[in-house]
């Protein structure tokens, strides 16, 4: 399995919990590398176009006016099966539902404020990278 790269976001809720930090350590301690980041306020045109695919969805604006609530912090992960890794370290989409140990059983508290979001597979992991970041913001972590 080759070098694979994911794109993640600490939601709102968990930023303002102040527990960025606790969820990196998480994605470390599952061997991955933070290769960008950074803090962001995003606009209801950036949300908006980032969940575009949820949009004929009963909780599409909730989910908008929920993400630009507050800051997120947006970051590309890099690591062997990166995706799915980042999947199973963010545990279920309703933290009911997620397994002990991951971020969504330990650190949000409902579906619709649920810590993390995580890309889904490779294609929407590119375009993802893309919508927040420039080429030259991805750094290589050679070791
Ligand atoms: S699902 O449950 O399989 O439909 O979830 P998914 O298609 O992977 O992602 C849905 C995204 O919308 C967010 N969201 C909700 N999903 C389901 N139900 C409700 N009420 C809801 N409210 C918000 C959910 O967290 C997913 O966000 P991301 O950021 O993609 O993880």
């Amino acid at each position: 399995m080759a070098l694979e790269r994911t794109f993640s976001i600490v939601k709102p809720d968990a930023v303002a919990k102040n527990v960025i930090g606790q969820i990196y350590a998480r994605f470390e301690e599952a061997g991955l590398k933070i290769v960008a980041s950074k803090m962001l306020q995003l606009s209801r045109e950036q949300a908006e176009g980032f969940y575009a695919v949820h949009k004929e969805r009963p909780f599409y604006n909730d989910l908008v006016s929920f993400m630009i609530s507050g800051p997120v912090m947006v970051q590309v992960l890099e690591g062997e099966n990166a995706i799915l890794k980042n999947r199973e370290v963010m545990g279920a989409t309703n933290p009911a539902e997620a397994e002990a140990g991951t971020i969504r059983k330990d650190f949000a508290d409902s579906i619709d404020e649920n810590a993390v979001h995580g890309s889904d597979a490779p294609e929407t992991a590119a375009e993802e990278i893309k919508f927040f970041f420039n080429d030259d913001e991805l750094c290589e972590r050679l070791r």
